[in-house]
């Protein structure tokens, strides 16, 4: 069984993810770590040097090797990753277990100013910006990440309840 977690940036993936996964007794892959851990270079380096339409290629090749490895496994995605290369299609394909946690702008805006210096697509954003950046740009992606086959109201909870809500609807 693969369980695959997606949303926004500070939506939670990969906190709700682990928890998930031991709580399961079976393997967790952090896409982007993976792809880190692979190119031997941080994400924000990969965007830096080599810049985010080869990012997205790496993304999806490594997305399509852990969906096609063997045995059980908790993926959490990149923010990004259902919304390219026609990604989405490759992991309903491939899985029936994809959670979709969904959270509040206002709340992805808190954990996101103190976790932005690591995510090329907003470091360089001043913290008044950051907002109206996420609105627009949840906006364009909720049409991908509303393909996932469950949506989880992911604002406000802690994780445990995040990981018991899963649990019940696998
Ligand atoms: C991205 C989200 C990041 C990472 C990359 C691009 C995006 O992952 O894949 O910086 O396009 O939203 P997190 O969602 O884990 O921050």
């Amino acid at each position: 069984m693969k369980i695959v977690l997606l949303g926004y940036m500070g939506s939670g993936k990969s906190t709700v993810g682990k928890k998930l996964a031991a709580q399961l007794g079976i393997p967790f892959t952090d896409l982007d770590d993976y792809i880190e851990e692979s190119l031997g270079n941080s994400i924000p380096e990969i965007f830096l040097n080599k810049g985010e339409i080869f990012f997205r290629k790496q993304e999806h090749l490594y997305l399509r090797k852990i969906l096609e490895s063997e045995g059980d496994k908790v993926i959490a995605l990149g923010g990004g990753t259902p919304c390219y290369s026609n990604n989405m299609n490759l992991i309903l394909e491939k899985t029936p277990h994809v959670f979709y946690l969904s959270v509040p702008i206002p709340e992805l805006n808190a954990r996101l100013l103190t976790g932005k210096a690591d995510r090329p697509l907003i470091r360089d954003l001043k913290d008044e910006e950051l907002p109206e950046f996420i609105g627009k740009h949840l906006f364009e992606r909720r049409n991908y990440y509303s393909l996932a086959t469950h949506t989880i109201q992911a604002g406000g909870k802690e994780v445990h309840e995040l990981v018991s809500e899963i649990v019940t609807l696998l």
